[in-house]
């Protein structure tokens, strides 16, 4: 059974969604550590009523990006944390916790990528009039949304979808996604 940690800047619905699929014994896992480095992301109060240990810390209340990844690492090894789960964390991740756990750290974008990297992926897709959409999970590197494809789901843009009806699907498909490729990936590498 792996133990994770997922680390995230805000709402929280994929944590949600993964820690669903965890209770409803469809993904084998434990998340030991919510990472967080918003002091009011609303993900923090919904980890907490899980009873999952809260790593949340204020980038700039330390000198550098060096020095805080040294203590989240410490945190995720306390914890005994093999796997780093990013789930709308918004912040590269540095050499530190690249090399701590080298092809053990995956993202979700809400984009079919190498389009739309970066921040508002959805409404970048949705203003340049694509007509095929959709989600994205990855390894992580030191690039934005860089690094190597591990599984993407994607769906046609039909006129009667408003900006809306995008949105909620681009999220329904990441919270089936993200735990069905966790599940996948770790049978794979077991
Ligand atoms: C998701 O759309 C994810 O793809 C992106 O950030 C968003 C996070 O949403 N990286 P939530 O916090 O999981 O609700």
């Amino acid at each position: 059974m792996m133990n994770f940690a997922v680390f995230a800047s805000g709402t929280g619905t994929n944590f949600e969604a993964i820690h669903e699929a965890i209770e409803q014994k469809e993904l084998p896992g434990k998340i030991s550590l919510v990472v967080v480095d918003k002091l009011q992301a609303p993900v923090i109060a919904k980890a907490k009523q899980r009873g999952i240990d809260v790593f949340c810390f204020d980038p700039k209340s330390y000198p550098s990006k060096s020095a805080y990844e040294k203590e989240i690492i410490k945190s995720c090894k306390e914890h005994g944390v093999s796997f780093l789960v990013l789930a709308g964390y918004m912040r590269l991740l540095a050499d530190d916790l690249l090399s701590a756990y080298p092809n053990k750290i995956v993202n979700i974008h809400p984009s079919l990528l190498p389009a739309f990297k970066g921040k508002d992926a959805i409404n970048q897709a949705i203003s340049y009039g694509v007509k095929v959409m959709g989600v994205t999970i990855h390894y992580v590197n030191a690039e934005m949304d860089g690094g190597k494809i591990i599984a993407q789901r994607s769906f046609d843009v039909t006129d009667d979808l408003s900006p809306e009806d995008i949105e909620s699907k681009i999220h329904a498909i990441e919270h089936e996604l993200y735990p069905e490729t966790l599940k996948k990936l770790w049978e794979e590498i077991r």
